[in-house]
Parts: structure tokens; C-alpha cells; sequence
């Protein structure tokens, strides 16, 4: 996860504070800058390890230069406050620029028999660190079909993906299933579960091919379902369903979260969940998500929104305010 702050990227810190003031300026801030927080003591990100890294990124930050700005409250602070400060929480706010997964000119064609269907006409667009995007679309535009060619599950007819540095198109059937296994979390309208297994079995068929994973119990309490990790599928709502394929999906903490019509056989109420279930693994993980809807109003929680037309982006639109899932409304 850390991987993605690069020594040398413009990256500030600025301590968690409950006083209202200090919070909104720091809110102002965030705004314009991703912001992947680390919070020590309970929470999903608690690792010594991860937190070993951060006080050796803060010990390297002067090293930085001009593009650090290190702040607690309105007052800058020393160096070694801020290392006391790694101990505790602190908030590492990526820029939105960093690319984390590109396609260049995409097409793809699916040949039927005599007829060839055009389904992307050349796409081009990236996903950068941390960013939540909604991809937005009519039936048929072709949203399916870039989500699995970005997430390695189909490859394109022309054109180039980059993952990192990693060219996806260049890659044989081997690497893209290690793209998948190590750095991609799925999310699909139906869930997928496995009937005869319990959530937490479910959780943990992901997390034991994982390198560094959360718990399946870690994972089902991130999205609020640690109650119920003993109920097979078919003991649970709908939504709570997808919400065990989210805590599945993200228990390896993947860096894209690709997430196909996840609310597309929920009722308007449990699907609001799910997506709150999204935006709060995008928030506290940092993961970089994808969220494909037919459902404009969806959109209104993204930092960036894309519309696909008939296998081109129509447009693509930063949202400078985007709300709270909680607030949206269908
Ligand atoms: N495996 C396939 N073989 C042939 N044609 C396909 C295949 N998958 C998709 N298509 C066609 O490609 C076009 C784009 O399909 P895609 O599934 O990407 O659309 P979508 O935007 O996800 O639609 P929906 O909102 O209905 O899921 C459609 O015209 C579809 O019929
Ligand atoms: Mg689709």
C-alpha cells in the first residue's frame, strides 16, 4: 500500500485533530488531495509493520524538498514531532496525478460468426491513486467489457493497458493471473458466493493464496458484518451478501477495487450501504476503485466521472464535492 508514496512525491502530513478548526482546515486541504490515512490501535491498517515504514518515510520527509508541507493544525511542526506523531495517526495525502493503471486507445472486437461487434472503439483513461471513479453508461456501451480488460479478466483487440509499469498487454496468461491474484479485488452484481460455505470460508479461500492479507474476520468487519461470519449465503440479505463479496474482494488489499453493477440487484436502501461499504475501503484502504453504474445519481460519490457511449468516452467530469453514498438518492 505504501508502495504507491514514492520518496520524492509531493506528499504532506497533517496530524488527526477533533478540534473543529483544525479538522475543517485540514478538510480544505483534502479536497484537492487524496487522503490514505493510518490509524494505529484497532483499526484495519494497524501493522507495526506499516507503521515501521511510515517513521522511516517521515525520518527521509526533509529530504523531500519544496512539495512537503507538514502541518499540526495551523502550526508547521518539527521533525521529530511529526515522527512522534507516525506513532499515533497521521494523514498522508497522495496527489491525485499519481497513475496507478492507464489504457491507451483500447479496442475491442468480439467476433460473432460473420458480424463483428464493435464493443470499445479506442478508450483511453487512467485510474490514479486512491481515487474512487464512477464509470457511467447504458446497456451495451461497454463498461463490462473495459472493467475486465483493465482488471486482466480479457484482453483487448488493440491498444495498450499499464499497470504501474507493467504492460498488461504484453503479458501472458501467467502474469495476469498474478495482476489479478495480487493486485486486483472484484466486485460483480451477483455475488458469487459460495452456497455451502460460511462467510468467513468465503473470506478465507481469498486470503490464504494472499501475501500479506487482513483476516477474514478483519476483513467482514470492515464492511460491518463481523455478527454475521458464521451464516452461510443463504442465511443472509442480499446486500449482506455483497458486502461479504466486498470484504472478500478487498482482504488481500488490493490496490484496484473494480467493481461491476455492485448495487444492480439491491433495493435502494441496501444498496446505499454497499456503496458506503466501497467509499470507506477506498477511504481507510487507499484503495483505487472503479465503480460501473447505469445509475447516474451513483455518480455523485465519485471524484471523477466517466461516461462510456457506445464503446467511446462521451465525456469525463471531476467532481470537486463529491457527497457521502449515504446521501444519494434514486
Ligand atoms: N463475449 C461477448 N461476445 C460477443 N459480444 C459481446 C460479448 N460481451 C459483450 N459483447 C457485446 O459488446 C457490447 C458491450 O457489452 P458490455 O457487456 O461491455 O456492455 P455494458 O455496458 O456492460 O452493458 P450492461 O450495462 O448491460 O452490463 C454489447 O453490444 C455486447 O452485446
Ligand atoms: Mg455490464
Amino acid at each position: 500500500m505504501l508502495a504507491s508514496i514514492r520518496r520524492g512525491a509531493r506528499v504532506s502530513i497533517a496530524a488527526h485533530s477533533q478540534i473543529p478548526a483544525v479538522a475543517s482546515r485540514f478538510a480544505t486541504v483534502t479536497t484537492t488531495w487524496r487522503c490514505l490515512r493510518l490509524s494505529r490501535g484497532g483499526g484495519i491498517t494497524a501493522r507495526s509493520a506499516v507503521f515501521r515504514e511510515i517513521a522511516a518515510f517521515v525520518e527521509n520527509v526533509e529530504t523531500v524538498g519544496g512539495g512537503f508541507r507538514r502541518t499540526y493544525g495551523s502550526e508547521p511542526c518539527s521533525t521529530r514531532f511529526a515522527r512522534g506523531l507516525a506513532r499515533e495517526r497521521l494523514f498522508f495525502e497522495i496527489p491525485m496525478t499519481e497513475i496507478v493503471l492507464s489504457a491507451r486507445d483500447v479496442t475491442k472486437i468480439y467476433r460473432m460468426g460473420e458480424v463483428d461487434v464493435h464493443a470499445l472503439r479506442g478508450v483511453t483513461l487512467e485510474l490514479h491513486a486512491g481515487e474512487l471513479l464512477v464509470l457511467l453508461g447504458a446497456s451495451g456501451s461497454g463498461k463490462s467489457t473495459l472493467l475486465n480488460i483493465l482488471g486482466g479478466l480479457d484482453t483487448p483487440t488493440s491498444g495498450r493497458v499499464t499497470y504501474q509499469d507493467h504492460d498488461l498487454t504484453e503479458a501472458g496468461d501467467e502474469a495476469l493471473t498474478r495482476y489479478r491474484r495480487e493486485h486486483v479485488g472484484f466486485v460483480f452484481q451477483f455475488y458469487n458466493l459460495i452456497p455451502s460455505l460460511t462467510a468467513r470460508e468465503n473470506v478465507a479461500l481469498v486470503t490464504e493464496l494472499a501475501d500479506d492479507p487482513m483476516s477474514p474476520s478483519e476483513a467482514l468487519e470492515l464492511v460491518g458484518l463481523k455478527e454475521r461470519q458464521d451464516h452461510f449465503p443463504a442465511q443472509l440479505s442480499g446486500g449482506e451478501q455483497q458486502r461479504v463479496a466486498i470484504a472478500r474482494a478487498v482482504a488481500k488489499r488490493p490496490d484496484l477495487l473494480l467493481c461491476d453493477e455492485p448495487t444492480g440487484a439491491l433495493d435502494y436502501k441496501t444498496g446505499v450501504k454497499v456503496l458506503e461499504v466501497i467509499a470507506k475501503v477506498n477511504r481507510e484502504l487507499g484503495t483505487s476503485t472503479a465503480i460501473i453504474t447505469h445509475n447516474a445519481p451513483v455518480a455523485q460519490m465519485a471524484q471523477r466521472v466517466v461516461s462510456l457511449h457506445d464503446g467511446l468516452i462521451q465525456s469525463e467530469v471531476t467532481n470537486d464535492h463529491p457527497i457521502a453514498a449515504g446521501e444519494i438518492r434514486w
